[in-house]
C-alpha cells in the first residue's frame, strides 16, 4: 500500500479480454490482499454468497458483470433462445443473496438493456450489455461522490462519527456511501474522528472499515458493538452514518445486523442518525421494512468462524444468525442520496427524490 491510495485497490472490475471478473477477496482482509479471477457462473455466485465481494452496490456491480459474462460467448443467433439463456443466468445470480436490492436492481437494468436492443444482432446486444455493466459501476462512483457532498453538509469539523459495518470503498465501485463524507472531510481538513463498530459476527467494521479508513489516514477507533452506548454517553459521537441494503418506501431501512440497535441508542442520546443510500438501494415496490426478506446465515459464523476453537457448545444450543435488521424510519434523521437528503415523512420525500431522478 506504500505510496498508493486506498482507492487504487479496486473492489471489483471486469477483465474482458480474459472473460473474468476480478475482485478483491474481502474474506481475507485485512491480512492478505488477493485478487480472484472469476470466470464461471458458480464462481461468481459463490463469491457473492460467501461475501468475497459484499456491500449492496458492489454486489450489484458484480452481478451485472456476471450477467454479461454469462451470455458473452453465446453462439446463438436468434433473440428468443438467447433471452432464455440470459434469464437463467439472471435467476441464478439473483439467488446468491436475498436482502440487498442492488443485486436485483442491477440485474433488472441488464435485462431492460437487453430488451431495449432486442431488434439488433446478438453480437451488438452483447456489446450493449458490456457497456451497461460498466455504466452501473461508473454511475455508482458518481453517486457516491454526490452522497459525500450531501453528507458533508450535515457535519462540522472535528466531529466524532460512528459507523456500523462497512459501507466503504470496498462495498462499492469507489468511495463508499457512509464513508464518502469521511473521505471528503479528510480532503477538506475536517479532522473527523470515526468510531467503527466491529460488526459481529463477520467483523466488516473491524476487518474492512478500519482497514480502509486507516489507509486513507483518517482518525479511526475500533470499538466492539456493545461499546456504542459508552462512546455516545461520553459525548464522543456527534452523528451516526451507516449504509443500507434496502430502503422501503416508508423509510424503514435494512442494513447490517446491529444497525437498528445503534439507531435506537442514537435516538436516546439525541444524536442524528443518517442512512446513506444511493437511489438504487431505495425500493419503492417494498412498502415497509416488514416486507424485506432478511438473509439467515450459517450458525458457524457466530461461534466458530474466527476462533481456533468453538466459542459455544456445539450440542444442546440453538443458533440464530440474521445478517440484517430493519431500522424503523422513526429513528432515521435523514436518508442521504445522490439527489439530496430525504427527511421525514419519507413516504413523501423519497417519492420526491425519484421525481428528481426522472
Ligand atoms: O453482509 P454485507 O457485508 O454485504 O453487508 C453490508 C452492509 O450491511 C452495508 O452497510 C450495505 O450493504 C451498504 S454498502 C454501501
Amino acid at each position: 500500500m506504500e505510496n498508493k491510495s486506498i482507492f487504487d485497490l479496486e473492489t471489483v472490475y471486469l477483465d474482458d479480454e480474459n472473460n473474468a471478473i476480478v475482485l478483491l477477496d474481502q474474506t481475507l482482509l485485512p491480512n492478505e490482499i488477493k485478487y480472484l479471477h472469476l470466470t464461471t457462473q458458480p464462481e461468481i455466485w459463490e463469491a457473492i454468497k460467501e461475501l468475497r465481494v459484499r456491500g449492496a452496490p458492489a454486489i450489484g456491480i458484480t452481478a451485472a458483470y456476471g450477467a454479461y459474462l454469462g451470455v458473452k460467448n453465446s453462439s446463438l443467433d436468434e433473440f428468443e433462445p438467447f433471452y432464455v439463456v440470459f434469464k437463467s443466468v439472471k435467476q441464478y445470480l439473483a439467488s446468491a443473496r436475498p436482502t440487498a436490492v442492488n443485486l436485483f436492481w442491477a440485474l433488472d437494468k441488464m435485462e431492460s438493456c437487453l430488451l431495449a436492443n432486442q431488434q439488433r444482432p446478438i453480437e451488438e446486444i452483447i456489446h450493449t450489455l458490456h457497456d451497461q455493466a460498466e455504466e452501473i459501476k461508473a454511475e455508482d462512483i458518481r453517486t457516491n461522490k454526490a452522497i459525500g457532498e450531501y453528507g458533508l453538509s450535515v457535519i462540522q469539523p472535528g466531529w466524532g462519527i460512528l459507523t456500523h459495518c462497512n459501507a466503504g470503498s470496498l462495498a462499492t465501485g469507489k468511495y463508499g456511501t457512509a464513508t464518502a463524507p469521511m473521505y471528503l472531510g479528510q480532503e477538506r481538513g475536517y479532522n473527523l474522528k470515526v468510531f467503527a463498530d466491529e460488526t459481529r459476527p463477520l467483523l466488516q467494521g473491524a476487518r474492512l472499515t478500519t482497514f480502509e479508513l486507516a489507509a486513507a489516514g483518517i482518525d479511526v477507533t475500533l470499538i466492539c458493538d456493545n461499546m456504542a452506548a459508552t462512546v455516545m454517553k461520553k459525548g464522543w459521537i456527534q452523528a451516526v452514518f451507516v449504509g443500507c441494503d434496502r430502503v422501503a418506501a416508508n423509510g424503514d431501512t435494512a442494513n447490517k445486523i446491529g444497525t437498528a440497535g445503534v439507531a435506537i441508542l442514537a435516538h436516546e442520546y439525541g444524536i442524528p442518525f443518517y442512512v446513506c443510500a444511493p437511489s438504487s438501494t431505495i425500493d419503492m415496490a417494498t412498502p415497509t421494512g416488514d416486507q424485506i426478506e432478511i438473509e439467515l446465515r450459517k450458525p458457524e459464523e457466530i461461534y466458530k468462524k474466527w476462533y481456533a476453537k468453538p466459542m459455544a457448545p456445539e450440542q444442546g444450543v440453538k443458533f440464530y444468525n440474521p445478517a440484517f435488521d430493519v431500522t424503523d424510519a422513526k429513528y432515521i434523521t435523514g436518508i442521504i442520496t445522490e439527489l439530496g437528503i430525504a427527511r421525514p415523512p419519507y413516504s413523501q420525500t423519497l417519492l420526491q427524490i425519484f421525481e428528481k431522478k426522472r
